[in-house]
C-alpha cells in the first residue's frame, strides 16, 4: 500500500477529493495533509477525514524557502510518504526540495500545460480568445509547472465567461482527473491520461 501526503493552501476540494478516493481495492492511502497556512480551509476537512495534519506557516520564515522547507521536509519524512500530491499548494518550491521528492511528487494545475503556467490560467485563456480550457496533473520537476504531463482534461470555453466561470467549471474536472491519475501513478502507471 502507497503512502499518500498532500499539501494545500486553502479550501483543500482536490485534497477532499483525493482522500475519499483513497479507499476500498485503491493501492494508497492518504496520511497526512499538510498546509503553509495554519488557517486554511482544508485542514480541518482533512481531520475530519480521519487524515493526520500539519500547519507550517511559511510567514515566519520570511525570505528564508530553505528553512521553511526543511520544516516542511522534517513533517513530511516522518509518515515515510511514498507520494506527495500538490493539491491547491501555493508556494514555489526550491529545486533541493523537488530532488528530494522527485519522482514521487504530483501537482495539478488549472490550465492546459504547457499553455498558461503560474498565475491567473482562466484570465489568460478568456484574453487570448481560446476555445478549450482545462487542468493538467503533471510530474514536479525543478521547472515550474513543466514536468512530465500524467493527465489532462479539457472544457469549453464560453462566450461571455468571467474568470470565474471558467474556474468553477475546470474545478469539476480537477475533482475527476486528480483522483484517476493519483490511482494510475499509485499503481505505477505514468501513462498518460485524457479525460
Ligand atoms: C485548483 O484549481 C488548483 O488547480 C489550483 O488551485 C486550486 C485549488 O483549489 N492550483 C494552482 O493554481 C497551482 N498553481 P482547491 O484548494 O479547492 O483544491
Amino acid at each position: 500500500m502507497k503512502r499518500v501526503a498532500v499539501l494545500i493552501s486553502g479550501g483543500g476540494s482536490n485534497m477532499v477529493r483525493l482522500l475519499e478516493s483513497m479507499a476500498g481495492d485503491h493501492p494508497a492511502r492518504a496520511v497526512l495533509v499538510g498546509a503553509n497556512d495554519p488557517n486554511a480551509g482544508g485542514l480541518a476537512k482533512a481531520a475530519a477525514l480521519g487524515v493526520d495534519t500539519f500547519a507550517v506557516d511559511h510567514r515566519p520564515f520570511e525570505r528564508d524557502r530553505a528553512a521553511f522547507e526543511a520544516e516542511l521536509i522534517r513533517q513530511l519524512d516522518a509518515v515515510q510518504p511514498d507520494i506527495l500530491a500538490l493539491a491547491g499548494f501555493m508556494r514555489i518550491l526550491t529545486p533541493d526540495f523537488v530532488r528530494h521528492y522527485e519522482g514521487r511528487m504530483l501537482n495539478i494545475h488549472p490550465s492546459l500545460l504547457p499553455k498558461y503556467p503560474g498565475l491567473n490560467t482562466h484570465a489568460r485563456a478568456i484574453e487570448a480568445g481560446d476555445a478549450e480550457a482545462g487542468a493538467t496533473v503533471h510530474e514536479v520537476t525543478a521547472d515550474l509547472d513543466a514536468g512530465p504531463i500524467l493527465g489532462q482534461a479539457r472544457v469549453p470555453v464560453l462566450p461571455g465567461d468571467t474568470p470565474g466561470d471558467l474556474a468553477a467549471r475546470v474545478l469539476v474536472q480537477e475533482h475527476r482527473l486528480y483522483p484517476a491519475v493519483l490511482r494510475r501513478f499509485a499503481a505505477g502507471d505514468r501513462g498518460r491520461l485524457d479525460l
